[in-house]
């Protein structure tokens, strides 16, 4: 099972709108995935007693969307010259043998800036090795992400398109 996560908490982010981009690649290509969106974390993720008792929503998300996944696509924006603080909150929370140990994954970076996230995406894959999970070569920076959609919220950015079915071919392989 692949899992696509969406790596914000921030309401009608440009990630969520790649994220919708990646769903219709994949819908098109038949892969089986799910999606989650990191708007969805329960709220007490965040407490004191995080690392010692798991709130049942996060029990119930981890079951669902991180321990049966073989293949993560991380969907990540820019923040502050790296990756959000909410992707690693939930690494953080979550059981990592079962969670991550031998696992897959690849990476899309976004931002409103130049570099497409490229070092977040870096910084994200020394995270996942630790972990124990491959990361695919083919990491995609989208830079100037508002620029990559139309008025009508279209994605128009035609050789992007082209890299992102190439990078999921490439992962469906993996
Ligand atoms: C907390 C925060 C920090 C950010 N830091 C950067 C940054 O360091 N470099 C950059 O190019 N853009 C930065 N941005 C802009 C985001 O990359 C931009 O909003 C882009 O659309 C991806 O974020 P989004 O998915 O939340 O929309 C930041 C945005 C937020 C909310």
């Amino acid at each position: 099972m692949i899992t696509l996560i969406s790596c914000t908490n921030r309401p009608h982010s440009w990630t969520r709108k790649i994220s919708d981009v990646y769903i219709k690649r994949l819908e098109n290509k038949k892969v089986e995935f799910q999606f989650l969106d990191l708007q969805d974390l329960p709220t007490d993720i965040l407490s004191n007693e995080m690392y010692d008792k798991k709130s049942p929503a996060f029990a119930q998300l981890e079951k669902k969307y991180l321990i049966p996944t073989s293949k993560f696509i991380f969907i990540i924006p820019e923040y502050n010259g790296s990756y959000p603080g909410v992707l690693k909150l939930m690494i953080d929370a979550s059981d990592i043998k079962k969670s991550y140990h031998n696992k897959k994954a690849a990476l899309v970076g976004v931002a409103d800036g130049r570099a497409g996230n490229l070092r977040g995406m870096d910084d994200f894959t020394n995270v996942l090795n630790y972990l124990r999970i491959n990361v695919l070569h083919s990491k995609i920076p989208i830079s100037s992400v508002s620029k990559q959609f139309d008025t009508k919220g279209n994605f128009i950015a035609e050789e992007t398109l082209e890299l992102i079915d190439q990078q999921i071919e490439m992962f469906l392989k993996m």
